[in-house]
């Protein structure tokens, strides 16, 4: 690659996001029905939105916090991790991050070194692969095996372990194909990081959005991983608070020092105002929750109805958590799955995401999202139904 004298190599390495390509593309058609985006559509609820108006007026939010997130932030924190993730968790193990994706950043700076590999369970989210590159790293995309839902490949994992492999990063609920890591699997994944030792990074976004008997588990939450493990959270999925950028991470008391010091020159602290909104978050009433993942449960099946009778177009994975879905392609032309979502776009009007921006094992998909309204994803399935029936 020609060295380009204004940007750093790191930087200019990562590809453009086919997501927010998708957006921009979206905006200059017409009466659009969207599907793209990872984004609750609910507003935050007014409690939450009342906290942080009142922590406004009450003059809190003018300055920075403590770097690691407001006391009693923390402490509230920590009796939800020990409550719903059964993480053995004190306040001085949290720190608060602007939103999931700052706490991952740090995460991955604080523990990889140029040249460091570092494994993805894939497809995969495409911000984590980026996260990898601009620490110098090295992602090693393994893929997941998607006959059976998307699920990891454990003996995949083990093979691609080298003596340059550093840390593992996944995200269960997943971001693109909404599978859900079964407790059982997450402990095989202990076990060889703890053989190996290595760092295991987790995106843990959709801890509350999963389905049927799928549970949600915290490889954290396992004695021996103590040391081994970097867990991140955020409010954004859970409180539909998208816009203000804040989340928080785990890990062991020894280690958070070091991520801290990764954290300041990005952030130096979460932003106040949110920290207060957060706050109300967790001491608020929880039926929001419930709610939302309510919704998303309702969508979920109606995707999948909807999918159904389309069936000669697309094979899917009933997803088990997040509110996202990754069906394989099967129509002509879905083996390059940017021309296809493109296409799709500008003649059935409906904006998807192409597999191809979660690594190259989503090729041959697209991402659908069921974080919205019914009538959205009627409008979106009756335009394709019509478009390739
Ligand atoms: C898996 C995953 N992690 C993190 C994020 C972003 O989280 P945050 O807003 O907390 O930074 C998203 C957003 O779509 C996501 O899908």
């Amino acid at each position: 690659m020609k060295r380009n004298l204004q940007v750093s190599d790191r930087v200019s390495k990562i590809s453009k996001s086919a997501i927010h390509e998708m957006t921009r593309l979206s905006k200059e058609v017409e009466d659009v029905a969207f599907l793209s985006w990872a984004r609750p559509t609910s507003d935050t609820p007014e409690h939450i939105k009342e906290a942080g108006i009142k922590a406004i007026r009450d003059g809190l939010v003018g300055g920075y916090s403590e770097t690691g997130g407001l006391p009693e932030l923390r402490d509230e924190i920590a009796v939800k991790l020990r409550r719903d993730n059964h993480i053995d968790a004190t306040p001085e193990e949290v720190i608060v991050t602007v939103g999931a994706i700052e706490g991952l950043s740090s995460a991955v700076m604080a523990v990889i070194d140029p040249g460091d590999e570092v494994i993805l369970p894939s497809p995969t989210y495409s911000t984590h692969i980026r996260q990898v590159v601009i620490a110098s790293g090295k992602p090693v995309l393994v893929p997941t095996i998607e006959e059976e839902g998307f699920i990891l490949d454990i003996d995949a994992i083990k093979d691609a372990i080298t003596p340059r492999t550093k840390a593992i990063l996944y995200c269960s609920p997943s971001n693109p194909a909404g599978a859900v890591f079964s407790e059982e699997q997450l402990r095989q994944l202990a076990e060889i990081a703890l053989e190996h030792n290595l760092m295991v990074i987790t995106d843990e976004a959709y801890e509350y959005f999963t389905f049927d008997d799928h549970r949600h588990f915290s490889i954290a939450s396992i004695k021996e991983m103590r040391k081994n493990a970097i867990s991140c959270f955020t409010f954004t999925k859970t409180y539909a608070m998208t816009g203000w950028r804040v989340g928080y991470l785990h890990a062991d008391r020894e280690i958070i020092p070091q991520i801290s010091k990764a954290h300041i020159p990005f952030a130096i602290c979460a932003p106040v105002v949110s920290q207060y909104a957060a706050l109300a978050a967790l001491t608020g009433p929880q039926d929001c929750v419930s709610r939302f993942r309510q919704h998303y449960l309702e969508m979920r099946n109606l995707m999948c109805e909807r999918l159904d009778r389309i069936s000669l177009v697309f094979e899917y994975h009933r997803p088990g958590g997040s509110y996202l879905m990754f069906p394989r392609i099967l129509a002509e032309g879905g083996d390059d799955s940017a021309t296809f979502c493109k296409k799709l776009l500008r003649e059935a009007r409906v904006s998807t995401t192409p597999g191809v921006a979660f690594g190259p094992t989503g090729e041959g998909h697209l991402r659908l999202s069921f974080c919205v309204s019914a009538d959205e994803i009627n409008k979106a399935f009756d335009r394709m139904e019509e478009y390739f029936i």
